[in-house]
């Protein structure tokens, strides 16, 4: 099965945020006191995300991204995992986190059938690197990104978060890093959902709209077509298949503003 949009873009990728939860705070994801919460009741079970998982691959997705908040934090994860590598059609399998659990986790979650994972890391001075995250510890990111090598999540990406260029302070050691490690690096400039400023990932696809060719679901199930639109179809009102048809459907051709989600509960 394919699925085209309007456009004729051919979606085939599915990022699935797991949890709006997060163990940091960066200053450019979510406010310092932290967020108002999803209700436990409204979070997807794992079941149910399975479920929305196997209808997109049916459809035509052949990846998928697992997403938060930081996904090591919901319990039940390295199952999840298991449960959509089995899936056929499925290609690719990869996913995003801050890094801190991946010490613990990396080894069950290659053995899980996770095939990739993109650690977000935008500073390689321990004392920034707090400050960014508000709390962080970034010898244990360290440790993680060994631990994915090691456990042949490969290749390991990294995410580095920019204001201006990838020259800048910061950015510029955070490459020299990912050339000693033999990680691979991808600049995302800062964004702001609400204000509709959004650019491309320079080494990533993200942000070119004529390509796209994704959707988002959020923890609470509601599917998004666009990053930088308020569009939403909820799975539970709407059923699982029709929400993903209607949201490929109403794909817009780029996107303008949203101001109704974040980060943190979208997953990027
Ligand atoms: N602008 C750009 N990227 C962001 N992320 C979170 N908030 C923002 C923002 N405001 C991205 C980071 C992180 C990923 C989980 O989400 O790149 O690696
Ligand atoms: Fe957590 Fe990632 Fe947001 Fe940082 S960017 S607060 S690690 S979800």
């Amino acid at each position: 099965m394919f699925m085209f949009d309007k456009y004729n873009r051919r979606i085939n990728y599915l990022r699935i945020s797991v949890t709006d939860r997060c163990n940091l705070r960066c200053k450019y994801c979510m406010p310092e006191e932290g967020i108002k919460l999803l209700s436990h009741k409204d979070i997807l079970s794992f079941e149910e995300m399975f479920e929305v998982a196997a209808e997109a691959v049916s459809l035509g997705v052949t990846k998928i991204r697992i997403t938060g908040g930081e996904p090591l934090v919901r319990k039940g994860i390295i199952d999840f995992i298991k449960m959509l590598s089995q899936l056929e059609g499925l290609k690719e399998l990869a996913m995003t986190t801050n890094g801190i659990h991946l010490e613990k986790y990396a080894e069950e979650l290659a053995a899980a059938g996770l095939q990739r994972v993109n650690i977000s890391l935008d500073t390689t001075d321990p004392e920034k690197y707090k400050e960014i995250t508000r709390g962080g510890d970034y010898h244990a990111v360290i440790r993680g990104i060994e631990a994915a090598k090691k456990a042949g999540l490969l290749p390991v990406k990294i995410n580095c978060v920019i204001k201006k260029s990838k020259t800048e302070d910061g950015a510029r050691e955070v490459t020299a890093l990912c050339e000693e490690m033999g990680l691979n690096i991808r600049y995302i400039r800062w964004m702001d959902l609400d204000k509709g400023d959004f650019s491309e990932v320079d080494g990533g696809e993200g942000g070119k709209c004529s390509i796209c060719n994704r959707l988002r679901i959020t923890a609470n199930g509601l599917i998004k077509p666009c990053l930088f639109s308020n569009l939403e179809y909820d799975v539970r009102k709407l059923g699982i298949k029709n929400a993903l048809l209607m949201a490929v459907g109403e794909k817009p051709e780029c996107g303008t503003n949203n101001d109704v989600g974040e980060f943190y509960n979208i997953g990027g």
